[in-house]
Protein backbone atom coordinates (compact mmCIF):
# COMPACT_ATOMS: atom_id res chain seq x y z
CA UNK A 1 0.00 0.00 0.00
CA UNK A 2 1.31 3.30 -0.81
CA UNK A 3 0.59 6.78 1.50
CA UNK A 4 1.13 9.79 -0.20
CA UNK A 5 1.50 12.56 2.74
CA UNK A 6 1.09 16.36 1.49
CA UNK A 7 2.18 18.47 4.53
CA UNK A 8 4.37 21.20 5.30
CA UNK A 9 6.22 19.65 7.51
CA UNK A 10 7.55 16.10 5.28
CA UNK A 11 10.61 15.58 8.65
CA UNK A 12 8.37 15.02 11.05
CA UNK A 13 5.94 12.85 9.15
CA UNK A 14 8.89 10.72 7.81
CA UNK A 15 10.90 10.33 10.97
CA UNK A 16 7.83 9.46 12.78
CA UNK A 17 7.18 6.97 10.35
CA UNK A 18 10.03 5.32 9.19
CA UNK A 19 10.73 4.14 13.18
CA UNK A 20 9.78 0.32 14.52
CA UNK A 21 6.61 -1.51 12.71
CA UNK A 22 5.73 1.16 10.23
CA UNK A 23 9.52 1.96 9.33
CA UNK A 24 10.22 -1.95 9.09
CA UNK A 25 7.47 -2.89 6.79
CA UNK A 26 8.60 0.55 4.44
CA UNK A 27 11.86 -1.10 4.16
CA UNK A 28 10.69 -4.46 3.20
CA UNK A 29 8.53 -2.77 0.46
CA UNK A 30 4.90 -3.84 2.24
CA UNK A 31 4.47 0.18 2.62
CA UNK A 32 5.74 3.19 0.56
CA UNK A 33 5.17 6.11 2.75
CA UNK A 34 6.10 9.26 0.50
CA UNK A 35 5.90 13.10 2.49
CA UNK A 36 5.73 15.48 -0.20
CA UNK A 37 6.59 19.18 0.79
CA UNK A 38 3.63 21.55 -0.34
CA UNK A 39 6.28 24.44 0.21
CA UNK A 40 7.95 22.81 -2.95
CA UNK A 41 5.29 23.52 -5.32
CA UNK A 42 4.61 27.73 -4.09
CA UNK A 43 4.47 29.48 -7.05
CA UNK A 44 6.64 32.71 -5.73
CA UNK A 45 9.91 33.33 -5.15
CA UNK A 46 9.94 33.32 -0.90
CA UNK A 47 7.89 30.04 -1.42
CA UNK A 48 5.07 30.60 0.79
CA UNK A 49 2.10 29.26 0.97
CA UNK A 50 -0.19 31.05 3.25
CA UNK A 51 -2.39 34.12 2.75
CA UNK A 52 -4.84 36.38 4.78
CA UNK A 53 -8.17 35.49 4.67
CA UNK A 54 -10.80 37.15 2.80
CA UNK A 55 -13.19 39.14 4.97
CA UNK A 56 -11.03 39.18 7.52
CA UNK A 57 -10.49 37.35 10.74
CA UNK A 58 -7.89 35.96 12.78
CA UNK A 59 -4.62 33.66 11.49
CA UNK A 60 -3.40 32.71 7.72
CA UNK A 61 -5.07 30.16 5.22
CA UNK A 62 -3.11 27.45 2.89
CA UNK A 63 -3.86 28.94 -0.53
CA UNK A 64 -5.25 26.60 -3.15
CA UNK A 65 -2.74 26.41 -6.19
CA UNK A 66 0.39 24.85 -3.94
CA UNK A 67 -2.32 22.73 -2.28
CA UNK A 68 -3.65 21.67 -5.95
CA UNK A 69 0.14 21.31 -7.98
CA UNK A 70 1.26 18.94 -5.35
CA UNK A 71 -1.78 17.07 -5.48
CA UNK A 72 -1.16 17.02 -9.10
CA UNK A 73 2.15 15.70 -8.59
CA UNK A 74 1.16 12.81 -6.70
CA UNK A 75 -1.44 11.95 -9.02
CA UNK A 76 0.84 11.75 -11.73
CA UNK A 77 3.18 10.15 -10.13
CA UNK A 78 0.43 7.15 -9.16
CA UNK A 79 -0.64 7.61 -13.09
CA UNK A 80 2.81 6.38 -13.87
CA UNK A 81 3.71 3.89 -11.38
CA UNK A 82 0.65 2.16 -12.21
CA UNK A 83 1.34 1.90 -15.59
CA UNK A 84 4.54 0.28 -15.33
CA UNK A 85 7.99 0.79 -16.98
CA UNK A 86 7.15 -1.01 -20.13
CA UNK A 87 3.57 0.71 -20.84
CA UNK A 88 2.66 1.88 -24.09
CA UNK A 89 1.74 4.89 -25.84
CA UNK A 90 -2.00 4.93 -24.72
CA UNK A 91 -2.54 7.70 -22.07
CA UNK A 92 -3.28 5.31 -18.67
CA UNK A 93 -6.95 6.02 -17.51
CA UNK A 94 -6.76 8.12 -14.50
CA UNK A 95 -6.91 6.03 -10.77
CA UNK A 96 -9.51 6.95 -8.21
CA UNK A 97 -7.65 7.97 -5.41
CA UNK A 98 -9.01 8.62 -2.38
CA UNK A 99 -7.48 12.27 -0.75
CA UNK A 100 -8.46 12.22 3.16
CA UNK A 101 -8.25 15.93 4.42
CA UNK A 102 -7.23 15.64 8.40
CA UNK A 103 -9.63 18.08 10.24
CA UNK A 104 -11.65 18.41 13.19
CA UNK A 105 -14.93 18.62 11.28
CA UNK A 106 -14.20 15.21 10.10
CA UNK A 107 -15.93 11.80 10.40
CA UNK A 108 -14.06 10.59 13.64
CA UNK A 109 -11.84 7.81 12.57
CA UNK A 110 -12.41 4.71 14.07
CA UNK A 111 -11.26 0.68 13.54
CA UNK A 112 -13.94 0.33 10.40
CA UNK A 113 -12.73 3.24 9.12
CA UNK A 114 -9.16 1.89 9.03
CA UNK A 115 -10.22 -1.51 7.55
CA UNK A 116 -11.90 0.19 4.87
CA UNK A 117 -9.19 2.30 4.17
CA UNK A 118 -6.81 -0.58 4.02
CA UNK A 119 -8.18 -2.27 0.99
CA UNK A 120 -7.12 1.29 -0.96
CA UNK A 121 -3.54 0.52 -3.07
CA UNK A 122 -3.10 4.70 -2.67
CA UNK A 123 -4.24 6.96 -0.33
CA UNK A 124 -3.09 10.60 -0.64
CA UNK A 125 -3.41 11.97 3.43
CA UNK A 126 -3.87 15.96 2.73
CA UNK A 127 -2.54 17.62 6.29
CA UNK A 128 -3.88 21.30 6.96
CA UNK A 129 -2.01 24.13 9.22
CA UNK A 130 -2.70 27.89 10.02
CA UNK A 131 -6.22 28.33 10.00
CA UNK A 132 -7.35 26.24 6.94
CA UNK A 133 -6.67 25.32 3.23
CA UNK A 134 -8.85 27.94 0.61
CA UNK A 135 -12.00 25.89 0.73
CA UNK A 136 -12.46 25.91 -3.65
CA UNK A 137 -8.64 23.28 -3.34
CA UNK A 138 -10.51 21.43 -0.92
CA UNK A 139 -14.04 21.24 -2.60
CA UNK A 140 -12.22 19.79 -5.60
CA UNK A 141 -9.41 16.89 -4.61
CA UNK A 142 -10.92 15.98 -1.20
CA UNK A 143 -13.03 12.82 -1.16
CA UNK A 144 -13.02 11.98 2.80
CA UNK A 145 -13.13 14.50 5.66
CA UNK A 146 -11.70 12.74 9.12
CA UNK A 147 -10.81 13.95 12.74
CA UNK A 148 -8.82 11.55 15.03
CA UNK A 149 -11.12 12.97 18.07
CA UNK A 150 -13.12 15.62 19.32
CA UNK A 151 -9.99 18.45 20.27
CA UNK A 152 -7.92 20.79 17.93
CA UNK A 153 -4.00 20.18 16.84
CA UNK A 154 -1.56 22.68 15.28
CA UNK A 155 -1.97 20.40 12.46
CA UNK A 156 -2.45 17.18 10.44
CA UNK A 157 0.61 15.72 10.44
CA UNK A 158 0.14 13.77 13.75
CA UNK A 159 -3.94 13.01 12.73
CA UNK A 160 -1.99 11.16 9.60
CA UNK A 161 0.62 9.64 11.03
CA UNK A 162 -2.28 8.19 13.40
CA UNK A 163 -4.21 7.04 10.33
CA UNK A 164 -1.25 5.40 8.77
CA UNK A 165 -0.27 3.63 12.00
CA UNK A 166 -3.95 1.77 12.41
CA UNK A 167 -4.06 0.94 8.71
CA UNK A 168 -0.60 -0.41 7.90
CA UNK A 169 -0.95 -2.58 10.46
CA UNK A 170 -3.78 -4.54 8.75
CA UNK A 171 -1.60 -4.26 5.22
CA UNK A 172 -1.17 -8.46 5.29
CA UNK A 173 2.61 -8.87 6.05
CA UNK A 174 2.78 -5.89 8.47
CA UNK A 175 2.54 -7.45 11.84
CA UNK A 176 3.35 -11.40 12.37
CA UNK A 177 1.02 -13.11 9.86
CA UNK A 178 -1.13 -15.17 12.49
CA UNK A 179 -1.72 -11.92 14.59
CA UNK A 180 -5.01 -11.55 12.21
CA UNK A 181 -6.23 -14.27 13.36
CA UNK A 182 -5.67 -13.47 16.95
CA UNK A 183 -8.22 -11.22 19.18
CA UNK A 184 -7.69 -7.49 19.33
CA UNK A 185 -9.69 -4.83 20.78
CA UNK A 186 -12.88 -3.43 18.89
CA UNK A 187 -13.12 -7.08 17.30
CA UNK A 188 -17.01 -8.02 17.47
CA UNK A 189 -17.24 -3.80 19.60
CA UNK A 190 -15.41 -5.41 22.22
CA UNK A 191 -12.42 -4.67 23.94
CA UNK A 192 -9.18 -7.21 24.38
CA UNK A 193 -9.15 -9.57 27.35
CA UNK A 194 -6.17 -9.02 30.14
CA UNK A 195 -3.04 -10.58 29.56
CA UNK A 196 0.06 -11.96 31.66
CA UNK A 197 3.51 -13.00 31.25
CA UNK A 198 6.34 -14.34 33.24
CA UNK A 199 6.89 -14.48 36.38
CA UNK A 200 4.00 -16.06 37.57
CA UNK A 201 3.67 -14.11 40.73
CA UNK A 202 4.53 -10.54 40.85
CA UNK A 203 3.99 -8.04 43.71
CA UNK A 204 1.85 -10.79 45.10
CA UNK A 205 -0.44 -10.48 42.22
CA UNK A 206 -0.62 -14.12 41.02
CA UNK A 207 -1.61 -14.93 37.00
CA UNK A 208 -5.37 -16.58 36.60
CA UNK A 209 -5.41 -20.34 37.93
CA UNK A 210 -6.96 -20.98 34.32
CA UNK A 211 -4.71 -19.74 32.11
CA UNK A 212 -1.92 -21.80 33.55
CA UNK A 213 -4.20 -24.87 33.03
CA UNK A 214 -3.52 -25.74 29.59
CA UNK A 215 -7.00 -26.48 29.27
CA UNK A 216 -7.71 -24.30 25.94
CA UNK A 217 -11.47 -24.45 25.77
CA UNK A 218 -11.89 -23.33 29.40
CA UNK A 219 -9.16 -20.52 28.09
CA UNK A 220 -11.15 -19.17 25.66
CA UNK A 221 -14.35 -19.17 27.52
CA UNK A 222 -12.24 -17.25 30.45
CA UNK A 223 -11.04 -14.59 27.84
CA UNK A 224 -14.33 -14.09 26.43
CA UNK A 225 -16.14 -13.35 29.52
CA UNK A 226 -13.34 -11.13 30.72
CA UNK A 227 -13.66 -9.29 27.48
CA UNK A 228 -17.41 -8.97 27.96
CA UNK A 229 -16.65 -7.42 32.18
CA UNK A 230 -13.87 -5.29 30.36
CA UNK A 231 -16.21 -3.73 27.56
CA UNK A 232 -19.00 -3.13 30.30
CA UNK A 233 -16.62 -1.66 32.45
CA UNK A 234 -14.75 0.56 30.52
CA UNK A 235 -16.46 1.27 27.15
CA UNK A 236 -20.28 0.24 27.97
CA UNK A 237 -20.53 3.05 24.67
CA UNK A 238 -19.66 -0.07 22.59
CA UNK A 239 -21.89 -2.84 24.40
CA UNK A 240 -24.85 -2.36 22.22
CA UNK A 241 -23.21 -2.91 18.90
CA UNK A 242 -21.36 -6.57 20.39
CA UNK A 243 -23.51 -9.80 19.76
CA UNK A 244 -23.75 -10.80 23.32
CA UNK A 245 -25.56 -14.27 24.31
CA UNK A 246 -28.46 -13.75 26.83
CA UNK A 247 -26.27 -15.06 29.64
CA UNK A 248 -23.32 -12.92 28.66
CA UNK A 249 -26.07 -9.88 28.83
CA UNK A 250 -26.74 -10.63 32.16
CA UNK A 251 -23.40 -10.76 33.18
CA UNK A 252 -22.75 -7.32 31.66
CA UNK A 253 -25.51 -6.08 33.84
CA UNK A 254 -23.47 -6.72 36.90
CA UNK A 255 -20.47 -4.49 35.58
CA UNK A 256 -21.78 -1.85 33.89
CA UNK A 257 -21.05 1.26 35.89
CA UNK A 258 -23.77 3.31 37.75
CA UNK A 259 -26.55 5.15 35.43
CA UNK A 260 -25.89 2.98 32.35
CA UNK A 261 -28.47 0.46 31.60
CA UNK A 262 -28.63 -2.27 28.95
CA UNK A 263 -29.28 -0.71 25.89
CA UNK A 264 -30.57 -3.25 23.23
CA UNK A 265 -30.84 -2.19 19.85
N1 LIG B 1 -6.27 18.89 12.63
C1 LIG B 1 -6.36 19.60 13.77
N2 LIG B 1 -7.01 18.91 14.70
C2 LIG B 1 -7.37 17.72 14.15
C3 LIG B 1 -8.08 16.58 14.61
N3 LIG B 1 -8.58 16.50 15.83
N4 LIG B 1 -8.24 15.55 13.75
C4 LIG B 1 -7.75 15.62 12.50
N5 LIG B 1 -7.09 16.68 12.01
C5 LIG B 1 -6.90 17.72 12.82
Amino acid sequence: MNFHIMTLFPDMVREGLHTSITGRAAAKGLLSIEAVNIRDYAFNKHQSVDDYPYGGGAGMLMQAEPVYQTYQAIMEKIAYETAGDGAGCEEPEQKKVRVVYLSPQGRTFDQKMAEEFAKEEDLILLCGHYEGIDERVLEEIVTDYVSIGDYVLTGGELPAMVMVDAISRLVPGVLHNDVSAEFESFQDNLLEYPQYSRPEVWHEKKVPEVLMSGHHANIEKWRREQSVIRTAKRRPDLLWKAELTEKEKELVKEYLPEKETWKSQ
